[in-house]
């Protein structure tokens, strides 16, 4: 198994470039299954989740070209024998193979798929009662037996549907599904996401009729076709909180992170302020200073605009070096503080309240360990942890890792880290 071996402590600075957003790409590849036409999709990250996404549209007959870094054209089928059924190879590597779900069903009027898998960040496996229920409101036959779902409806009917949680691919799924639904469907509750806003846009363009995406309440009147377009991926500000994160707990910059849209981290910059962290803020870039003291401050997860959950492991790891105690409340998933334990190991001082909230005490100490990355987010957190840490550590089972971030250990040696990939 492919893994990183990390000398840490080493100082990083210099300039570190970031990927366009995973949990932007991850939508556009299924929405090829509702137009019509060409779609040229640029800044597509290289990482493991896209390959499955690329790898599921190819097994549904359409053709995925690779023009150059980072540039696909997608085409829709030419011939052959229309499929109804998601391969399970590929469902059960990813949670977004979900978002196929949707476009399949107004598309072609039926679809089957196991339960999807992806990062074990919930209780068991992770919940699609929404996409479920709504799709039954939209008039969908769902037959649902030991964890696969085989859906049918000959024509969607449109409907008003209260998200009953807030869900990003939720809200992404049925604002793609009822484009093709008859009337005007109302989400309720829907999450505010940048990715959920540039995905309407992108829909938009293509001939949708979507109003507002970044509110609570979108409204979606259903059409009889979707054209082709050319469509840019957003930033990912994920990749560039948790790079604003690394260099503020090494503290031996500066690090200047490229190609980001700040405003969509201002929960993040809104923390960076109490800690005390040295850092400013330009159009598509941040740079991180040298900070003098770092204090400890709580964070609660929460949807956006508040503090993503995606940032919470590599602020959990910023805490182990900031002066006084932290409470971290993970308010969205309940096993995502599990890595806390692997920190510990290493010499952090943390405490596990419950599932939910854990308590940092710092400054500490972090020594270099084998350890195996559990997920996407605690896998990168463990690198930081690693690279703040005395000695040698080694992280196993860095697939998770390279679904989400593209070539991380190449990057990171830009800015001076002792990192190496073992195959
Ligand atoms: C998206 O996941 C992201 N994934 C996640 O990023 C991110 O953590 C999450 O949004 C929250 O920001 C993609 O966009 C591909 P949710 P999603 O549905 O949409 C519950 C990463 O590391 N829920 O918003 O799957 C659910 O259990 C990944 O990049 C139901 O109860 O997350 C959770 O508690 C991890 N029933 C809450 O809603 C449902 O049918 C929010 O989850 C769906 C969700």
């Amino acid at each position: 198994m492919a893994k990183f071996v990390i000398h840490g402590r080493k100082p990083l600075k210099g300039e570190i470039e970031v990927s366009g957003a995973k949990n932007a790409a991850l939508k556009i590849f299924p929405l090829a299954l509702l137009t019509r036409g060409t779609i040229r999709v640029s800044n597509v990250p290289e990482i493991e989740d896209v390959s499955r996404s690329r790898e599921m549209l190819t097994a549904l007959n359409y053709e995925v070209k690779k023009i150059k870094k980072g540039i696909f054209e997608i085409n829709p089928p030419t011939g052959g024998q229309k499929k109804f059924e998601l391969p399970s190879n590929l469902v059960n590597k990813f949670r977004a193979s979900i978002m196929f779900v949707g476009p399949m069903l107004a598309s072609r009027g039926k679809v089957s798929f196991p339960h999807p898998g992806g990062c074990v960040i919930g209780a068991g496996t992770r919940p699609i009662d929404l996409f479920l229920d709504s799709f039954h409101k939209m008039g969908a036959k769902i037959n649902a037996a030991s964890n696969y779902y085989r859906l049918t409806a000959k024509k969607l009917k449109a409907a008003d549907i209260f998200f009953s949680k807030i869900s990003v691919t939720a809200t992404e799924s049925l604002m793609m599904t009822a484009c093709f639904a008859q009337g005007e469907t109302t989400l309720k509750n829907c999450a505010l996401e940048p990715e959920i806003v540039s995905l309407a846009e992108f829909l938009n363009s293509c001939g949708a009729k979507i109003q507002g995406a970044g509110t609570a309440t979108i409204k979606i009147k259903g059409i009889k076709k979707l054209r082709g377009g050319e469509y840019k991926i957003i930033p990912d500000r994920i990749e560039a909180g948790t790079f604003a994160m690394l260099a503020a707990a090494s503290n031996s910059g500066p690090v200047l992170i490229k190609n980001c849209v700040p405003e969509h981290l201002e929960a993040l910059w809104n923390l960076f302020d109490k800690i005390g962290v040295n850092y400013v803020l330009n159009k598509n870039s941040v740079k991180i200073g040298r900070s003098k003291k770092l204090l400890s401050c709580d964070v609660s997860t929460h949807e956006y605009p508040g503090f993503a959950t995606d940032l919470q492991s590599p602020y959990t790891v910023l805490m182990t070096q900031t002066h006084g105690s932290s409470l971290i409340h993970e308010t969205i998933y309940d096993r995502r503080l599990l890595f806390t334990d692997s920190l510990t190991q290493m010499g952090a001082n943390i405490i596990m309240a419950d599932p939910h909230r854990v308590v940092v005490n710092g400054p500490s100490k972090l020594h270099g360990r084998k350890l195996v990355s559990p997920d996407l987010r605690a896998g990168v957190a463990l690198i930081i942890a690693a690279l703040l840490a005395q000695g040698k550590t080694e992280i196993d089972n860095i697939y998770q890792i390279d679904r989400g971030y593209e070539r991380l250990d190449e990057r990171l040696r830009g800015l001076g880290a002792d990192i190496k990939r073992l195959a």
